[in-house]
């Protein structure tokens, strides 16, 4: 049984009151709730990791660096991540791989910067509309897959997020039909590769325009084991029905 993950990707919003929503959110997810995670942006990782200390709430950060140190200037390397107390890293965002220009290897060097500091990778893929519309997801899929994730990913280290790009922050969902035919892609290619034991393991989550009024029936789908969630993420009052419903799912 994979355990279900409800994950908060603040990207770049919010300053030192925002962790008032965090207080809030923590104060209303227990334990018997959805493994919850936040991943606000990377100034305020310590303060979030010492507020949430002992809560039901973990944190991440939303992108490393592939190295450890050095002359990387605004770059964070995983070990300084993990030091914050923070668990998980998001990475190969469609917003890293369009703005930043990040590869597929580029995000498999952070993944394997991420491992060695101790961190869950979530992996980022997903298709853009011209993709979809050209009927290309799933050779996009295969390929951000085969090459953003590196080999020795186990149900422990590794996370993926499928994103399909012209859903995020547009309020376009896919249909559930096509949620699961990608999910269930996904699920094929994780056992096909790493057998079907490691390939069972590791946690999809569906990210892109979940909100509260459409997340119930997101997670009816068998192999979606949870939500990356931007927007919805920022307000407790909006996060927490979303945690509630996947929960119950
Ligand atoms: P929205 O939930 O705002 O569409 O963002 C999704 C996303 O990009 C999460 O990483």
């Amino acid at each position: 049984m994979r355990r279900k993950l409800a994950a908060g990707n603040w990207k770049m919003n919010g300053t030192a009151a925002a962790l008032s929503e965090l207080v809030e959110l923590a104060r209303q997810v227990t334990p018997a709730d959805a493994e919850t995670l936040i991943c606000p942006p990377a100034p305020l990782l310590y303060p979030a990791c010492d507020k949430l200390r002992g809560t039901a709430i973990a944190i991440g950060a939303q992108d490393c660096h592939a190295q450890p140190a050095g002359a990387f200037t605004g770059d964070i390397s995983a070990g300084m991540v993990a030091d914050t107390g923070a668990t998980y890293v998001i990475l190969g965002h469609s917003e890293r791989r369009d703005l930043h220009a990040e590869t597929d290897a580029d995000v498999a060097a952070k993944a394997g910067a991420a491992w060695g500091a101790g961190l869950t990778a979530i992996i980022c893929i997903g298709e853009s509309g011209e993709d979809r519309t050209a009927d290309r997801t799933l050779d996009v899929i295969a390929g951000q897959l085969a090459g953003s994730l590196p080999d020795h990913a186990t149900g422990e280290n590794t996370v993926i997020a499928y994103e399909p790009i012209w859903a995020i922050g547009t309020g376009k969902t896919p249909t559930l039909d096509q949620i699961i035919e990608v999910h269930d892609f996904i699920r094929a290619r994780l056992t096909g590769r790493f057998g079907q034991q490691t390939g069972d393991a590791i946690r999809l989550l569906y990210g892109g325009s979940v909100k509260p009024d459409n997340a119930a029936e997101i997670f009816t789908a068998e192999n979606v084991d949870g939500a990356l969630v931007g927007g919805a993420s920022l307000k407790a009052a909006d996060f927490a029905p979303i945690i509630k419903a996947l929960s119950r799912a």
